[in-house]
């Protein structure tokens, strides 16, 4: 798959235009994105990054990092997701990132998701859903969640997001109305957001096909 992801990053290179700030996403794929970003680091302006872990490896190429407080509206953001379906919506979150991951798509113009093929999925819900929620909410949230959709949330043991919270990961969801769901769930009180980028959902999707699908 690294193959997939690296075609997708790649691609996603001919959205980068001149003097742009790029708000930059989170994962494997991403890895692949900023790497190729680095070649044209000369042409931008820098990056809004979603994570500790990407900040650094923008950094490490010598592309400047901004506070999206400083930075405005933003006309690209480039990330990767966990599953996608034909409406380019996505579930979001794997790697823990899911809040400032939203928090930049909706500061975007234009929001494009670079994936492998194994992340095409007709129903969303396979991967399991990951919430992010105040760590003192997290039972609270779970017994929710149990109560409104009879899924099966899963505490992400050990792993603290970058804003200091815990992740559930919610199993067994068929999401057949991705918008409804998120907005059902964010109104649980504890919640910080969902890993459903629905009502923001990605513009453009890259496929790392060979020769990439683009939809
Ligand atoms: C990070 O929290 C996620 O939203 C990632 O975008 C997602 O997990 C995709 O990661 P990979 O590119 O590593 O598959």
């Amino acid at each position: 798959m690294s193959d997939a992801k690296r075609y997708a990053a790649e691609k996603a290179i001919d959205y980068v235009e001149d003097g742009m700030l790029v708000g930059v996403g989170t994962g494997s794929t991403v890895a692949y994105f900023i790497d190729a970003l680095a070649g044209i680091k000369h042409r931008i302006q820098g990056a809004v990054s979603s994570s500790e872990q990407s900040t650094a490896r923008l950094r490490g190429h010598g592309i400047e990092v901004l506070d999206l407080n400083h930075a405005g509206q933003l006309a690209l953001y480039v990330d990767g997701a966990d599953e996608c379906d034909p409406r380019r919506c996505l579930i979001k979150g794997g790697g823990a990132a899911l809040t400032r991951e939203k928090i930049i798509a909706e500061a975007s113009e234009k929001f494009v998701c670079i994936v492998d093929p194994s992340k095409q999925v007709a129903v969303l819900g396979k991967f399991p859903l990951p919430i992010e929620v105040i760590p003192m909410a997290r039972s609270l949230v779970a017994r929710a969640i149990v109560a409104a959709t009879g899924a099966q949330p899963v505490w992400r043991e050990g792993v603290v997001t970058d804003n200091g919270n815990w992740i559930l990961d919610i199993h067994g969801l068929a999401i057949t109305e991705p918008l409804v769901l998120e907005r059902e769930l964010n109104q649980i009180p504890g919640v910080v957001s969902v890993g459903l980028f629905a009502r923001r959902p990605a513009d453009v999707v890259i496929v790392g096909t060979e020769p990439p699908t683009v939809f």
